[in-house]
């Protein structure tokens, strides 16, 4: 395991993972959430596992449960267009599994990634946003530290309608608190 959490533990992407990741990323209920609207082919998905592995800018790990089943992926969590320069990258995560969502597994699996940002990147700032219907995804943003810096107006369009986009940023100093 490259991190270990409680709930979660977080792997390196597998080449097998592709075919649950497509189901996931072609789920209407998943990405409304996500900045992506296309329908993804496995091919397109195994081409996006070998890129992220190859880069050198972004980390990308599969989300896997350690209770109460043992290494079922059920998301993923990233840390992308890290900036060594200046000390900042940003997070993406999805659970994708359904049933995982709401038990405290994506907090703890953001987490963890955070925590390997600021610690063994030394990063100095973690930038995120959400989309302002995404409930969820903003408590999990307060509820880890992350103050709100801004909102986009009608950023993006989903599900017929234009979206507000939040945009979230937690400093290092915030984070040691
Ligand atoms: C957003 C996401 C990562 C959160 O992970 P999760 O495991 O489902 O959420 P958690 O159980 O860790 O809950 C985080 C917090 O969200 C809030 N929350 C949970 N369910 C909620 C609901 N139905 N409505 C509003 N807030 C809710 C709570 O504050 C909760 O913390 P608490 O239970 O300690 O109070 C996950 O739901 C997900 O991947 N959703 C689909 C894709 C997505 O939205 N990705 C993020 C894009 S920015």
């Amino acid at each position: 395991m490259f991190l270990d959490g409680q709930k979660v533990g977080l792997r390196p992407v597998r080449e097998e993972d592709a075919s649950i990741f497509q189901e996931w990323m072609n789920d209407p209920e998943i990405i409304q959430y996500l900045l992506i609207y296309l329908p993804i082919t496995l091919a397109a998905e195994r081409q996006w596992i070998e890129n992220t592995n190859k880069s050198k800018d972004s980390i990308v790990l599969t989300i896997v449960t350690k209770t109460p089943i043992d290494g079922k992926p059920i998301g993923n969590v990233a840390l992308v267009t890290i900036n060594k320069k200046d000390g900042h990258a940003t997070l993406g995560i999805v659970i994708g599994d359904k049933d995982y969502h709401e038990y405290g597994y994506g907090t703890e699996a953001a987490r963890l990634m955070i925590g390997y940002g600021f610690n063994q990147l030394n990063l100095h700032r973690i930038n995120s946003s959400a989309l302002a219907f995404n409930k969820r995804s903003i408590n999990m943003h307060l509820k880890l530290g992350f103050k709100k810096e801004g909102r986009q107006r009608q950023k993006i369009f989903k599900n017929g309608k234009y979206a507000d986009e939040v945009l979230f940023g937690l400093l290092r100093e915030e984070w040691k608190k």
